[in-house]
């Protein structure tokens, strides 16, 4: 056996998909995310959601002021912001969001489907034509939350169908738009990006490579194990990995980092989402040392993303090292908690 890596030095990776939110919350969890990451896609789903691009100017104001009262270094991080898209999305909407060079990017939540849905889409197709239509023409990103919401559909099931009801026909009607299909949860959606032709990505969250859905209901119900989509069954955590650490072009990494307080998680009707911007690398890189690919991980964290986006690696580098890492029990959030994915484990790896 030759000895194992005991460090790792990559280019600065970028977030693809991550939830800030807002105010005092975002202001405790945004450090987390700026000391792995140059760059972020802001995920628009703030009550209310921010549908315009006057709003997404706005909350990055909001982003950078809780950077400040973090003591984020300045230029350090760079949040990428989106419009979450409604039945009523005008096109000229969507040129606006390109003008303003601020907006990478436009988030389809099916109405319904995750927290903070309810302005979302009822009807892709039928309603949102001239946003679309605009996308595809400005060469803004369409990122998908690809499930149905159809209450018919086993919730296990929810993301096949969708690319077969909704993903398909959608790029069918728009060749040139360019879709990621976020947090892909199933060989399903895995083999789909493989084969489809045009411009399509995914990006893959570190809880998905690193658990299948047993974590779910290990002694117990385990609500910090629940975040949508939903944890599926071992094959499909399996084609998740080796998709990710193939270094495949087409598959780069979001975590999807969902930070929720404490009681709204433990609670009868527990809300989705799992917190990971605190060991975010730490985690990929205990997922990629797993099968052996550690040479793969900086395609996937830092080179990948940004070839899609049509936007230049970070200069920096970030290094991990082979050391025990403790995750906390709880961190701040706001003027309650959020208990990180495996609070209290050890993992092997940690950001330098
Ligand atoms: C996200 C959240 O909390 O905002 N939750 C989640 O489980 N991933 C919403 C989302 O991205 O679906
Ligand atoms: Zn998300």
């Amino acid at each position: 056996m030759p000895n194992p890596l005991s460090s790792l030095t990559i280019s600065r990776p970028d977030d693809w998909h991550l939830h800030l939110r807002d105010g005092e919350a975002m202001q405790s969890v945004i450090g987390h995310s700026a000391r792995q990451f140059g760059r972020a896609i802001v995920m628009p789903n703030l009550k209310p959601p921010v549908t315009t691009t006057d709003m997404a100017l706005q909350y990055r104001d909001r982003v950078y002021q809780a950077m400040r009262a973090a003591g984020v270094e300045g230029g350090s991080f760079e949040p990428l912001m989106t419009l979450y898209l409604t039945d009523n999305t005008t096109g000229e909407e969507i040129r606006k969001a390109k003008e303003s060079g601020a907006v990478y990017a436009v988030k389809l939540y099916p109405a319904g489907a995750t927290t903070n849905s309810d302005a979302g889409v009822t009807d892709l197709l039928g309603r949102c034509g001239p946003a679309l239509e605009a996308m595809q023409q400005h060469n803004l990103p369409l990122l998908v939350h690809g499930e149905v919401t159809d209450p018919e559909v086993d919730l296990f099931d929810r993301e096949a169908v969708f690319i077969d009801r909704v993903l398909i026909p959608l790029r069918e009607r728009y060749p040139e738009l360019r879709v990621v299909l976020e947090h892909v949860t199933t060989k399903d959606g895995v083999d789909y990006v493989m084969q489809a032709e045009g411009h399509i990505g995914a990006t893959i969250t570190a809880h998905h490579l690193l658990y299948n859905r047993n974590a779910l209901f290990l002694g117990g119900i385990r609500p910090h194990w629940y975040c949508l989509p939903v944890l599926k069954r071992e094959t499909h955590r399996q084609a998740l990995v080796e998709a990710a650490t193939s270094g495949h072009s087409r598959f780069f990494l979001g975590t999807d980092s969902a930070p929720h307080p404490r009681g709204l998680k433990e609670h009868a009707c527990g809300c989705a989402g799992a917190y990971t911007a605190f060991h975010a690398m730490e985690l990929y890189a205990t997922a990629f040392d797993a099968v052996g690919r550690l040479d793969n991980l900086e395609a996937f964290a830092s080179r990948n993303g940004p070839a899609f986006y049509g936007l230049p690696v970070n200069e920096g580098v970030l290094t991990l090292e082979r050391t025990d890492l403790q995750i906390p029990d709880e961190l701040p959030l706001g003027r309650t908690t959020v208990v990180p994915l495996a609070s209290g484990e050890t993992l092997q790896w940690k950001v330098q």
